[in-house]
């Protein structure tokens, strides 16, 4: 049996993952747990790649580098290296992992504002594709450490675009801490272009994350290209934040999307570099929870569930919305609710007014669309155990991490001496 379109549906009255029923699942694995489906992961990357073959000739095709931190789990990124997918990582954990993963050193892009000597010394030593480097301080560190060998460094752009997406997921508007204006990054070029093992190869640009609009992908474009045809850069990487629907959201078409990379950056570059995080992986997993209580309050009734904002932080984080559906339908008259987690913040709550068919405790319900930045972000908040990860590949049902135990939890605290007695 091949999974749906969206890779979960009904399946008679139970919502599966592919052939895997959610109920049977819920009962062997306990709640809360991810879910996910490989097949939905592989058809968004043929979707891309499809877009950018029909868009691009063939020595123009980019490197998708995975933005790993959509989902960091080991089988999730070993999947994507037998897709032929590189790694956009931002951390020397997220490096380690995609390395872990097996992939190649050469498909790893090294992202973000941060990069401590540490982190810096082992993408060297591990002759990572490229460096992204974001400051002048940046590039004061590269020199210092004298690679051994030309080290390609890109610099990423401020495009000082507004992306409209939520304030707290924009990246590309001045001011921010991403990035740096174009005159800035033409003077730092020249400078590194002074020291033979740094190679100054390319530009990079990430303005946000679930966009819903080409707008500012287009003015970013042009800007990017603009300072590629006036620096010599040749390497363009153009970063993630294609949106996913969450509810209702309209979305431009791939082929406009990728049809902008071909008439403004494929010009201006030789070689072009993608970082696709959420576009993959978000609609690709499930958060698997069951109602613990059904609170009667003064407004309306609550639905308490096993999971929180821990598991997955998003709505709290940035009032997102994900669709929350009933593991089994029912014909019980429809009610309003409002559904939170058991964490003891008023954020933790998933959705505001939901109609759904009359809940019960014990119930189960998936909290959808959430295969990108649930589990990569949960927390033991509350001392509450990370959630389990299961992945569904056609008919293979596998746990991919483990529920933590409260032994887990704690195994790396320790009680100074003076207090064990
Ligand atoms: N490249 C860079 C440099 C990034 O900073 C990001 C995401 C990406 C690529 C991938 O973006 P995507 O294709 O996934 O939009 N936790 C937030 C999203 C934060 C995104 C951070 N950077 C959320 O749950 O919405």
């Amino acid at each position: 049996m091949t999974s749906g379109p969206d890779g979960f549906e009904f399946i008679g009255n139970v919502l599966h993952a592919g052939p895997v029923n959610l109920e049977a699942l819920a009962e062997s694995c306990g709640t809360p747990t991810y879910v996910y489906n490989a097949g939905v992961i592989r058809q968004r990357i043929s979707a891309l790649q499809g877009a950018f073959a029909a868009a691009l000739p063939p020595d123009k095709q980019p490197l998708l580098a995975y933005a790993c931190k959509a989902n960091t789990n080991g089988a999730i990124l070993r999947l994507m290296a037998a897709q032929g997918l590189g790694a956009d990582v931002v951390s020397g954990g997220e490096m380690m992992r995609a390395l872990k993963a097996g992939i190649p050193a050469d498909k790893i892009v090294f992202s973000g504002v941060g990069k401590t000597e540490e982190e810096t010394t082992a993408a060297i030593q591990n002759e990572i594709r490229q460096i992204n480097i974001e400051s002048a301080a940046e590039l004061d560190r590269l020199i210092d450490l004298h690679p051994p060998y030309p080290l390609k460094i890109a610099f990423r752009l401020n495009p000082d675009v507004e992306p409209g997406t939520h304030a707290k997921i924009s990246t590309g508007q001045g001011g921010s801490k991403f990035g740096m204006p174009a005159d800035e990054i033409s003077n730092l070029m020249d400078r590194a272009r002074r020291h033979k093992n740094l190679l100054p190869a390319g530009l990079s640009v990430h303005i946000g994350s679930q966009l819903t609009s080409l707008d500012p992908y287009e003015t970013a474009f042009r800007r990017l290209a603009d300072l590629a045809r006036a620096t010599g850069a040749k390497t363009l990487d153009f970063g993630g934040g294609l949106g996913i629907v969450y509810r209702d959201e309209k979305l431009p078409d791939l082929k406009d999307y990728a049809g902008l990379v071909r008439d403004i950056l494929a010009p201006a570059a030789m070689e072009l570099i993608a970082e696709p995080g959420r576009f993959l992986v978000g609609a690709a997993g499930i958060l698997l929870t069951r109602i613990t209580h059904l609170k009667i309050a003064p407004d309306r009734p609550i639905l308490i569930l096993d999971a929180g904002m821990n598991d997955l932080m998003r709505p709290a984080l940035y009032d997102a919305v994900h669709r929350i559906v009933p593991v089994r339908t029912t014909t019980a008259p429809q009610m309003l609710v409002d559904i939170a987690g058991p964490v003891c913040e008023s954020s933790d709550i998933f959705a505001r007014r939901q109609t759904m068919p009359a809940p019960a405790p014990g119930d189960l319900l998936a909290i959808m669309d959430a295969g990108a930045y649930g589990a990569s972000m949960a927390s033991n908040y509350n001392s509450r155990p990370l959630p389990a990860e299961i992945l569904v590949d056609s008919d293979k049902c596998d746990v991919i991490r483990k529920r933590q135990t409260f032994d887990d939890m704690i195994k790396d605290e320790i009680i100074p001496e003076w207090m064990a007695e």
